[in-house]
């Protein structure tokens, strides 16, 4: 009831400034009605605007007389201001059939910018040829939207080239910067830095260089930061430590080396860190072990970050799901405080120094599915029961450790590990006849020149196999019983 009250009364003003023009459209004797309450310049900019971009041969007047009534336009969408429609929301982009779609020669038109109200601004796989017709983000006018612009998009643009503008530092209004997945190149600009009220800034997927630059210490409501996918080098900047709020931060896919910064641990709601294929060393920060919230915490291709995985107290962590640590230069036996982290799924440690045995203890984990051990220099028997195997399947990985066994009376054969070796060949061997020393040399081949192990799909396609883990970890999908 209150909620269709609601909608009446934010539908009433419209209604009634149309019954208004409408009864003056009678009195004067007009057939047809006159009810678009829209100021002109405000029109004729969006109608130019929309053309700048579709190509001369749009006629919006004609197709769409009446844009933020009667005719309204896909992507655009509008709000009464002083009983006047003004367009609030423009989304340029292939999003649904009859979206407004970019030609191959478009152009920003400086209307653009005398659009009053103009709140959200996007840009959708409108901006294609890099080679053919490059663009670059306009430089200037946008203090004209600095009252009122809040989200700002430019998502899958590979024709969109160019630098970030320092002039975006006068959208002090902006809640959301969004540069996803375009051809934009250069440093980041610290203007940036001015954007005091953003929630969002996702720079990622473009062809950014040089240092993240040092300008976080006044976003203390961004969110969501992630500058993944470009060419930023050189150290972390201390500020990040005082995005206090942030949730998720993605680094990722960077060439970011020094250490990973002990100041990380500020981020008392971080629920995502990820700082995969880096160049990271030092070390894990000891401080690590103080980030309560995070549930994904990503670090693994730093092949130089090095230390010691007993370095942390793992049982901190209450609130990991996903712990991927693969490939970082990490040393020592995988401790058992491991164990403790019940709401664990996803845990990789393979490719790196890990020694020792392995503590059947793993296996108490309730909501563990995909555990990645392989290329390590683990050591014994393996002592997890049948239903682990079977509940783990492939997504249990050992293989590559040469001196790692799994007992071979005590286990059904489908569920053998996959690359790793019974323990008792050795035994075999000793007493054996030459046939059973050739399997036994065979068996401790690295695992990929082993054909005979029935996992063709590894031979004929490496991708699939080698990807596994990153699918899986993508995918954490299975249902975990134990809350
Ligand atoms: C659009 O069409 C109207 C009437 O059909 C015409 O008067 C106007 O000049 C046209 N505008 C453009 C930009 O072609
Ligand atoms: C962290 O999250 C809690 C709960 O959502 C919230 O109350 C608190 O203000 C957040 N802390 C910061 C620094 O934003
Ligand atoms: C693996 O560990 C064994 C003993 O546990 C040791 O002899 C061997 O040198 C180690 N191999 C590597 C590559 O570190």
């Amino acid at each position: 009831m209150n909620n269709i009250m609601k909608r009446i009364n934010a539908i009433s003003p419209a209604i009634s400034v149309i019954f208004i023009l409408s009864l003056g459209a009678w009195c004067h004797g007009q057939v047809e009605l006159d009810v678009a309450p829209m100021e002109k310049t405000e029109q004729e900019a969006l109608y130019s605007t929309i053309q700048g971009f579709i190509g001369n041969s749009w006629n919006g007047s004609d197709l769409y007389p009446d844009p933020c009534g009667w005719t309204p336009i896909q992507g655009v969408s509008c709000d009464l201001f002083n009983g006047f429609w003004y367009v609030t929301v423009l989304n340029v982009g292939p999003i649904h059939d009859n979206s407004i779609i970019c030609s191959q020669n478009l152009e920003f038109r400086q209307q653009l910018f005398e659009l009053k109200y103009l709140k959200s601004l996007s840009f959708f796989k409108c901006f294609q040829s890099q080679k053919r017709f490059p663009i670059t983000i306009p430089t200037e006018n946008w203090e004209k939207l600095a009252g009122t612009l809040e989200l700002l998009e430019f998502r899958s643009n590979p024709g969109l080239i160019g630098n970030i503008p320092s002039s975006f530092s006068v959208l002090k209004n902006l809640q959301s910067l969004v540069l996803l997945d375009n051809s934009l190149t250069g440093e980041i600009p610290p203007s940036i830095g001015n954007l005091i009220k953003l929630k969002r800034l996702v720079l990622a997927e473009n062809y950014f260089i040089g240092c993240i630059p040092d300008i976080f210490g006044g976003m203390s409501e961004l969110l969501i930061l992630d500058l993944s996918r470009n060419l930023l080098s050189g150290t972390l900047p201390l500020s990040l430590g005082s995005l206090t709020s942030v949730l998720k931060l993605d680094l990722s896919h960077n060439l970011l080396q020094g250490n990973v910064l002990n100041e990380l641990s500020n981020l008392k709601n971080l629920t995502l860190m990820d700082l995969r294929d880096n160049k990271f060393s030092g070390g894990l920060a000891l401080n690590f072990q103080e980030m309560y919230s995070l549930e994904e915490m990503i670090l693994s291709n730093n092949p130089l970050l090095g230390g010691d995985i007993r370095t942390l107290k793992w049982e901190n962590l209450q609130n990991l799901v996903i712990l991927e640590l693969s490939n970082i230069g990490l040393k020592g036996e995988i401790p058992e405080s491991l164990s403790e982290l019940k709401r664990l799924r996803f845990l990789g440690l393979s490719d790196n120094y890990l020694t020792g045995n392995l503590s059947p203890k793993l296996e108490t984990l309730p909501c563990l599915n995909a555990l990645y051990l392989s290329g390590n220099n683990l050591t014994g028997e393996i002592k997890f029961s049948n239903e682990f195997y079977g509940k783990m399947g492939r997504r249990f990985g050992a293989w590559n450790n040469p001196n790692l066994c799994y007992q071979v009376g005590v286990m059904s054969k489908s569920l053998v590990p996959f690359g790793v070796r019974p323990c008792q060949q050795e035994v075999n061997l000793l007493q054996s006849n030459k046939k059973t020393e050739l399997i036994h040399v065979h068996m401790n081949q690295p695992f990929n020149s082993i054909p005979s192990i029935g996992f063709s799909s590894y031979a004929t396609n490496g991708f699939w196999w080698s990807s596994l883990p990153k699918i899986i970890m993508m995918g954490l999908f299975l249902v975990c019983y134990i809350i």
